[in-house]
């Protein structure tokens, strides 16, 4: 195997594309980074007072770390920033050099396949239906014990897709040279098998 090899997934909120890039970086033995905790860490930061450019900057890995990072206002503090130029400039090299680490890498999150990673071996867009995406997703914070209903967390995400893939820096959308996977009807096995077999036709033979 060639000692670089990125993925890139991206994909709008609850899609399936964490779970997958999980899965899929066990099964190939790569490294995972989700960048969407680093604009969570971030969002965190800006909601205990901080300013949202410096916190991007000082950001360390142990920001990435706690489960305090996954409850629906973090994930709209994170998108809040993830509108600012100078975050997202703040968060680039990090997320280049865990691209460019040795052995190969999977980056999920909104624009790793059209501006971090543009060059990636293997590029998956991830989506699913609102509807589904909203059941998968209340059905986690539920279990978390976040009281939420799931009518909230459409109206939540509807929110959330529609400012990142509206914003004009890196807005998130699909690469022209991505494999689109929608994993509406599709079972985590049968999603991850997919992707799987995406990533094992992008291989050097
Ligand atoms: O993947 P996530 O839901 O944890 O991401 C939280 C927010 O972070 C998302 O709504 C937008 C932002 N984000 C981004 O702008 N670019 C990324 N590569 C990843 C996340």
């Amino acid at each position: 195997m060639r000692v670089q090899f990125t993925v890139a997934i991206d994909g709008p909120a609850a899609a399936g594309k964490g779970t997958i890039s999980k899965a899929v970086a066990q099964h190939f033995g790569f490294a995972h980074l989700d960048t969407g905790l680093l604009y969570r860490a971030v969002g965190l930061k800006v909601l205990n007072g901080a300013d949202p450019t410096q916190a991007a900057r000082a950001l360390t890995p142990g920001d990435l770390t706690g489960g305090d990072l996954r409850t629906p206002d973090v994930a709209q503090a994170a998108s809040r920033v993830a509108i600012l130029p100078e975050v997202r400039q703040a968060l680039v090299d990090f997320q280049r050099s865990f691209a460019r680490g040795p052995g190969g890498a999977v980056l999920d999150g909104r624009d790793i396949g059209t501006v971090i990673c543009p060059e990636a071996d293997v590029k998956l867009y991830v989506t699913a239906s609102d509807e589904v995406r909203a059941h998968r997703r209340w059905k986690e914070l539920t279990g978390k014990g976040i009281d939420v209903t799931e009518a909230e967390v459409l109206d939540e995400m509807r929110i959330r897709d529609s400012r990142d893939a509206g914003r004009d820096l890196a807005p998130m959308r699909a690469a022209a040279d991505a494999v689109l996977l929608d994993t509406s009807a599709l079972s985590i096995d049968a999603a991850t098998a997919q992707a799987i077999a995406a990533i094992q036709a992008g291989l050097p033979a």
